[in-house]
């Protein structure tokens, strides 16, 4: 059967890095790797289009495909819309639909960019994280949460409140996949919570202790220690397990140490191997629309989906070396540029074309 892609460009820079990517798997798919692809509006452009940032129409699409790739969403114009219409739902509204609990983001720093991270190379070099991000539980899905009014001694304020929970078998799941995960790298895993104040991470620490049993390498850390140890030390990571709300933090200073967030790719994945792959970045209105993009983070989501949803290695192993040596001939979007010469968007796409 034919793998059903559907892409979802999104809004700001995410149509252009997707598009990136779309003329990397047209290349595979040229050299016989069997794939149909279409797409869908989705985020700000699923508003524009049908009213809403997860259209009915796109998730119909989505549940009817093997993978997705997405660019990013968001943008000025939607921020002043009322929440459950903002971009950002539509993500969340998708990961939820699909059940996409398991978040695999990768923080590889590459040889070649050693000297665009923020730390000094001995402290980076080699650096190969995999940090498992619980994707649909946690604080961002909680009940009950709101923004309701309460009396005071000085009279009547309003407040805001969210609850973290987590179910056992919630815990578990999630705890199964990221030892599967570090049993198959480094055989070190490094569970991040906070449970010297959180009911919720207590038992978040018991759960993933129980599925790890003695086949990993498992060391718990509080969050706030996470962070710290993450720009001291990096290298003394593995793979990682933490929380929505942990994860969503630890993975963006992850990426920074990397030199670039616009390299690094992301997968969300379901029980039934179904996933949905994005760029780490978000939609970058600022520099929307100018060629200015890293398209290489997209183009490595395509890889991991080859990969994770598509079983085909061979197909992801050529986009990875063909990044590799794109980055090789010297070749720089301005984000990994370091101020020096710099190539654009759609000349990153051609060149990783070129090199596949
Ligand atoms: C991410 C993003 C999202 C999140 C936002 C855009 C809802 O920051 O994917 O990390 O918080 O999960
Ligand atoms: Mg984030």
């Amino acid at each position: 059967m034919t793998a059903q892609v559907l892409l979802l460009p999104g809004d700001g820079i995410g149509v252009e890095v997707v598009a990136q990517a779309r003329k990397v798997l047209e290349a595979l798919a040229s050299d016989g790797v069997v794939m149909s692809l279409s797409e869908a509006p989705f985020g700000g452009a699923g508003y524009d289009a049908a009213g809403k940032p997860l259209p009915d129409e796109t998730l119909a699409q989505a549940r009817a495909s093997d993978a997705i790739l997405l660019g990013a969403v968001g943008g000025p114009q939607y921020e002043a819309l009322p929440r459950e219409l903002r971009p950002e739902r539509g993500l969340l509204g998708i990961r939820a639909e699909l059940d996409l609990f398991a978040n695999l983001r990768p923080a590889i720093l590459y040889p070649q960019l050693a000297a665009s991270s923020s730390l000094r190379p001995e402290i980076v070099s080699g650096l190969d994280i995999m940090i498992v991000r619980e994707l649909t539980g946690g604080i961002y899905f909680g009940q009950p949460r709101g923004i309701a009014e309460r009396e005071t001694a000085s009279g009547t304020e309003r407040y805001g409140y969210n609850t973290m929970v987590y179910g056992e078998s919630e815990i578990r799941r999630i705890a199964k996949v990221a030892v599967e995960i570090a049993s198959k790298r480094g055989g070190k895993l490094c569970s991040v919570d906070k449970a010297n104040v959180l009911e919720v991470s207590e038992l978040w620490r018991e759960g993933v202790s129980a599925v790890a049993a003695e086949r990993v390498q498992l060391s718990h850390m509080y969050v706030d220690n996470a962070a710290m140890q993450l720009v001291r030390d990096p290298k003394q990571f593995d793979t990682i397990v933490t929380g929505n709300l942990f994860g969503d933090i630890l993975s963006d200073c992850a990426a920074m140490l990397t030199g670039s967030i616009g390299m690094l790719p992301s997968a969300s994945l379901n029980e039934g191997g179904v996933g949905l792959y994005e760029p780490v970045h978000g939609s970058a209105p600022d520099i929307a629309g100018k060629g200015l993009a890293n398209p290489l983070a997209t183009i490595l989501s395509a890889a991991m989906m080859l990969r994770y949803s598509l079983d085909e290695q061979e197909a992801a192993d050529r986009i990875e070396r063909a990044v590799q040596a794109v980055l090789e001939q010297g070749l720089r979007t301005p984000d990994i540029a370091s101020g020096g010469k710099s190539i654009s968007t759609q000349a990153m796409g051609d060149a990783v074309v070129a090199a596949l």
